[in-house]
């Protein structure tokens, strides 16, 4: 016999009577048999009571008592439940838009978080991989992977992960457009430079103010440990850091600690040969990107009539801080946000890391077919190599929904 992975040993199911009365409920309920069987322990908390989460230890059990599941994974969107116990009635809902009634302490809610709780881990332990490359990503494209909804996008917020629906206005949609400039973000140091340079502008920042530094590494906890508003945190930055940028010696001075500190405890491989930091524009570029996604989440709340020229507006200044303050544009990407814009758009920008790569328009849906045409021959037509990638590098598209695993029919 096989050696068996003690997580999943084969049982036999006719000499383990609680799990042939689930499978017999399960065909009589769903009319076919179930795939496999999960098991999870109840516990008991020998001491330490309420302390779990403010961060200090405790010592459970896992008891011998257990639940279990029957399980068959289906081809169709739809999660059916039930239950053995006929106080618990059956439930079903789409995969793809779970929503969790708070007010009612429905027995199949345990199921759904559950269900939510494991895309969020996988996305948190996706982005946490990407950093093996060598780049210090913040987890934007893991969450949204597998957080999307169709229909909507997703203001997606950090520690803890949460994602919340931004329905978009109607009468606009997002054409992408590739710069065709790559920009291979784990061969070069421009994406680590920015992430130290944003660390280094926290740690100045809290110093300023007084706070403990040393452990701070994002700039979003200088504010919340000050507890105040981004614009707040704009006057702060004007106040406490300078336009030239920071030499190594400068930054030691700022923090008190030695180049030998700064290089083994705070700068990455590499990052240690960078000779100057540009702190202010960081923090500046961060502390208003940040303000303008809350302003956009609200104008899609709104959803004033001049909506989609306010949502293009923010787009257009996203894209002047990011090129002047954060300096992660290209020549390519600002001649196509140019062209973009002069063809209609209400709104353009550079979208990812930069430094190469795409677009994003906010295009009326009355003009589009116009935009597109002249968006071709502005920017692809007059280019053989751009020319020959066009197909896949213009495109108008919706919000889609998430990652999904596929089994063979
Ligand atoms: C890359 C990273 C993301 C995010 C963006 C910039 O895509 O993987 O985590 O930092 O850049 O917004």
């Amino acid at each position: 016999m096989a050696a068996e992975d003690p997580a999943t040993p084969r049982v036999q199911v006719a000499e383990q009577p609680r799990l042939l009365k689930l499978k017999e409920m399960f065909n009589s309920k769903f009319g076919s048999t179930p795939k496999f069987y999960v098991r999870a322990p109840g516990r008991v908390n020998i001491i330490g009571e309420h302390i779990d989460y403010c961060g200090y230890s405790v010592i459970p059990m896992a008891v011998e008592q257990d639940m279990l599941i029957a399980v068959e994974p289906v081809k169709t969107h739809t999660l059916q439940l039930a239950n053995t116990d006929p106080l618990y009635p059956d439930f079903s809902t789409t995969a793809n838009n779970i929503c969790i009634d708070k007010t009612k302490p429905l027995w199949h809610n345990y199921f759904l978080c559950g269900f939510k709780g494991i895309q969020v881990e996988l996305a948190e332990i996706c982005a946490k991989s990407e950093r093996y490359i060598g780049t210090e990503g913040g987890g934007m494209d893991q969450s949204i992977s597998f957080l999307a909804e169709e229909g909507t996008a997703k203001l997606i917020e950090f520690s803890p992960l949460r994602a919340t629906d931004v329905k978009l206005p109607s009468g606009a949609v997002f054409v992408i457009a590739n710069s065709c400039v790559e920009m291979n973000k784990a061969a070069t140091s421009h994406f680590n430079v920015r992430v130290m340079e944003c660390r280094l502008a926290a740690k100045v920042l809290a110093k300023h103010k007084g706070l403990q530094w040393d452990n701070v590494l994002r700039l979003e906890e200088v504010q919340s440990k000050l507890g105040i508003s981004l614009e707040e945190m704009l006057l702060v930055t004007e106040d406490a850091l300078h336009a030239e940028p920071y030499s190594q010696e400068e930054i030691c001075r700022c923090l008190g600690i030695s180049l030998e500190e700064l290089h083994t405890q705070i700068l990455s491989p590499n990052t240690q040969d960078e000779l100057t930091f540009k702190l202010y524009q960081r923090a500046k570029h961060v502390y208003s990107e940040a303000a303008r996604v809350l302003q956009f989440k609200q104008v899609c709340e709104e959803a004033p009539d001049n909506a989609v020229q306010l949502l293009g507006e923010l787009m257009n200044q996203s894209h002047r801080s990011c090129r002047d303050m954060y300096e992660c544009s290209c020549p390519e990407l600002d001649q196509l946000v140019d062209i973009c814009r002069k063809f209609g758009a209400k709104g353009s920008r550079l979208t990812g890391a930069g430094w190469g790569g795409c677009t994003v328009s906010l295009v009326p849906t009355d003009i589009l077919s116009s935009f597109l045409a002249s968006v071709h021959e502005a920017y692809y037509q007059g280019n053989t190599s751009r020319l020959a990638r066009e197909k896949h590098s213009l495109f108008a598209t919706k919000p889609g929904g998430g990652a999904l695993v596929f089994l063979e029919a």
